[in-house]
């Protein structure tokens, strides 16, 4: 199982990061998104940060190029059925999930492997639609993806340790660290980052701090890079809200409640940098 030509599904923060990734680790990428604009715009975000490497004399003039001319985009997903390594980085809702994976099935290459950079979804839930749960697992980057160094790696109750492998191989040619997670809901990152950010929101909610008293305590006060509510909205509130939910219900723990706050910006379409507005203003 060598992989050479990668399709990913979806040019948005994470798809157009693993675009990047991939494309400059040597790999064929196939780009697909049903929005022309986000294509356009996830080439142009690749360039600029491709071109920050050069500036900043990371890599040459010569491995951006080569690295941007292997990059296809496409508007239709059978286009990328036949590559050797599909990973699925759509939006984290799971019909679209399952639809985008239904609608691969007819063309998919006989030995093409399936993957998901959900942050949350069963993994197990999302192969047992298709035709080969052996061949499907988690590929879950962290954004942004050209800089963090840790892919999670998660095997669904079917996965084999062949795809297990060659996915693996995949991270290392990327120069990242895999971690190896079982598949129980949010896995080990989100399982651990998630509920921090949530209570972050739950201390603003309750008055014990501001936004500003909130982050400054954690950067300075346990050396994160971001504060949570900074990080919240650089993530998106949406996809936080999704991830604590897949947690309340998936571990039905009240140690997991998405915090009244949070949903309430969420409803208010307030979803951090995405929308200018979150728990800073960005206009
Ligand atoms: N895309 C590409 N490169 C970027 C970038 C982006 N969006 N943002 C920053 N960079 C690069 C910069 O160009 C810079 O590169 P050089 O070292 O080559 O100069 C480097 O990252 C550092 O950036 P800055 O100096 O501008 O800023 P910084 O030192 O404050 O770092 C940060 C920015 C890397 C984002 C840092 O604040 C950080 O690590 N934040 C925490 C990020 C984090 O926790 N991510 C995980 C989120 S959880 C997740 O992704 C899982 C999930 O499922 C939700």
């Amino acid at each position: 199982m060598e992989i050479k030509t990668v399709g990913v599904v979806g040019a948005g923060q994470m798809g157009n990061g693993i675009a990047h990734v991939m494309a400059l680790a040597g790999y064929e990428v196939r780009l697909n998104d049903i929005s022309q604009d986000a294509l356009d715009d996830a080439v142009a975000r690749i360039t600029q940060n491709l071109d920050r490497q050069v500036s900043r004399e990371r890599i040459s003039a010569e491995t951006r190029d080569a690295a941007l001319a292997r990059i296809r985009t496409t508007g239709q997903l059978k286009e990328i059925a036949g590559t050797d390594l599909v990973i699925e980085a759509a939006t984290e809702r799971e019909d679209i999930k399952h639809k985008i994976f239904e609608t691969l099935l007819p063309d998919l290459g006989p030995d093409t492997i399936l993957t998901s950079n959900t942050s949350s979804i069963s993994i197990t839930r999302l192969a047992s639609r298709t035709d080969r749960p052996e061949r499907f697992m988690g590929f879950h980057f962290m954004n942004p993806v050209p800089v963090m160094q840790l892919v999670e790696l998660i095997r669904g109750i079917a996965t084999s340790q062949e795809t297990y492998e060659a996915c693996l191989k995949v991270v290392e040619n990327l120069g990242k660290t895999a971690a190896s997670a079982e598949d129980f809901p949010a896995f080990i990152v989100n399982r651990i980052l998630m509920p921090m950010i949530n209570e972050a929101v739950y201390t603003l909610y309750e008055g014990v701090g501001n936004v500003n008293s909130i982050d400054q305590s954690m950067k300075l006060g346990a050396n994160h890079p971001m504060g949570p509510l900074e990080l919240a909205d650089f993530i998106g509130l949406d996809t936080c809200l999704a991830i604590m939910n897949v947690l309340h219900e998936g571990l039905a723990d009240t140690k997991y409640r998405p915090c009244p706050l949070l949903t309430k910006y969420v409803e208010a379409g307030w979803l951090g940098r995405k929308t200018q507005r979150g728990f800073y203003d960005y206009r």
